[in-house]
């Protein structure tokens, strides 16, 4: 498996994988919201032999500063439970870090991203609507995530359906 950067030729298979994944157009729009909305998105896919096996994407969040919204993250339904979605998910925050973003919020399934070190106590100290036990931080500086503010995802989140 490689894991590299999104290229333009990656886009429809960027979009393919992520209907798959979640059985709906929804996320794929967002991702292609997202790409036009956030030159400074980090887009990571996991390439196998060639064919593209998964997408992660962070894009800048409106607030706090400093801070990245994981979402969507989509590994195609054949290959589930091989650990691409976890080699992804890696491999972004690693490039944030690089990058010097200070933390990341993410909302899911809090067992799950608990091995990246996301907690939901990260993000108490912030409000949003999406705020409640799926809401979760990680810390890319120490202490970054200690104040409290709102929190708001990009724009591009605004129009996704539930
Ligand atoms: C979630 C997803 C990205 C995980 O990718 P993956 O390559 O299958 O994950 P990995 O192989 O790295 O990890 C598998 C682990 O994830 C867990 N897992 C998979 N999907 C999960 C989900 N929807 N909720 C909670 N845990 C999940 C598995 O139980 C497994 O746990 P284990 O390691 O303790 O056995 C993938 O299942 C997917 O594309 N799902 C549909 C889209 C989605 O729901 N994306 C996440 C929200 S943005």
């Amino acid at each position: 498996m490689h894991l590299r950067a999104e290229t333009l030729a990656d886009i429809p298979h960027v979009r393919r994988v992520t209907e798959a994944a979640f059985g709906r157009e929804d996320e794929a729009r967002l991702v292609d919201r997202l790409r036009a909305e956030s030159p400074d998105a980090i887009s990571v896919v996991a390439d196998i032999d060639g064919e593209l096996a998964g997408h992660v994407m962070l894009s800048p969040m409106r607030a706090p500063e400093g801070a990245m919204g994981l979402a969507p993250v989509s590994v195609r339904p054949d290959l589930h439970g091989k650990g691409v979605g976890t080699a992804l998910v890696t491999e972004a925050l690693d490039r944030a870090r690089a990058a010097g973003w200070k933390g990341v919020f993410v909302l899911g399934d809090p067992p799950y991203y608990a091995r990246f070190g996301f907690h939901t106590q990260t993000a108490r100290g912030y409000a949003s609507s999406y705020s409640g036990p799926f809401l979760m931080g990680l810390e890319l500086e120490a202490g970054a995530l200690s104040g409290e503010g709102a929190l708001s995802y990009a724009r591009a989140f605004d129009d996704l359906a539930e």
